[in-house]
């Protein structure tokens, strides 16, 4: 092989490894600045960007592996003292701007990402099964299939329930907890004798958050489990703030 075959073969081989991968791209619509964070699931290492900062209309992209699942979040009021970084809402307990494979504390709301093997059918959806803190989207790029957005672009803060409501120092809203946070009970948390669809039904607090967004999941088994595929290595974008 001459230099050029080498390296015409290089860029082959990098154009192929690049085709291989999931890239998200994570845009700040919000007016205010967010701290994404990322958690891979099922024991696997996780992604080199565990956290980062993310200003007003600013964009930040990451790769993922096939296949790949875990999720991504937006901490607020984040700020360092005395050397350790900290948020108001969703914060991931580190220390740091990166979490390190720690997830983030609820109320947080998130995008999950399940990425399939070799092309095959990726699930996605933005949950508030958690809680939810800010506005966000994910919508899938390419790929083939239904491939629709999910997206939770209302300010729950704002029209959280009294019982539920996170308040700040300043005394406003910053998030809004899940029922199951708050009373611990095992018809909130899908959990006990409640841990199978047909045993945990929704509630008045789930359906609160399931008309104020009603693409995102609102309780562990909302009846959105197939909602949102996409074949074919799509790419995907999630924004703050849709
Ligand atoms: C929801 O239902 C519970 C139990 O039935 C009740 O105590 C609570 O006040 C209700 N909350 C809202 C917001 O309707």
């Amino acid at each position: 092989m001459t230099t050029t075959h080498v390296a015409l073969f290089l860029s082959f081989a990098f154009l192929f490894y690049a085709a291989q991968g999931t890239k998200v791209t994570l845009n700040n619509k919000c007016s205010y600045t967010v701290w994404p964070g990322t958690l891979t699931g099922d024991q696997k290492p996780q992604l080199p960007l565990t956290g980062f900062e993310l200003a007003p209309g600013a964009s930040n992209s990451v790769d993922l592996p096939s296949p790949w699942s875990g999720r991504f979040w937006g901490r607020t009021g984040c700020s360092e003292s005395n050397g350790k970084f900290s948020c108001a809402t969703a914060d991931c307990a580190s220390g740091q701007i990166a979490c390190n494979g720690a997830g983030a504390i609820p109320p947080a709301s998130l995008v999950e990402i399940f990425v399939a093997e070799n092309g095959g059918q990726d699930f996605y959806d933005v949950s508030n099964v958690d809680g939810f803190n800010v506005p966000i989207s994910v919508t899938p790029q390419g790929g083939s299939g239904d491939c629709k957005t999910s997206s939770c672009p209302k300010d729950i803060n704002s029209l959280c329930l009294a019982d539920l409501q996170m308040k700040g120092s300043d005394g406003n809203v910053i998030a809004c907890k899940s029922a199951c946070l708050v009373y611990q009970k095992v018809e909130y948390c899908c959990t006990g004798p409640n841990n199978k669809p047909e045993t945990c039904p929704p509630t008045n607090y789930s359906q609160f958050f399931e008309q104020q967004c009603l693409d995102a999941y609102s309780y562990a088994y909302d009846d959105k489990s197939s909602t949102f595929t996409c074949s074919n290595r799509p790419d995907y974008v999630i924004t703050f703030c849709p």
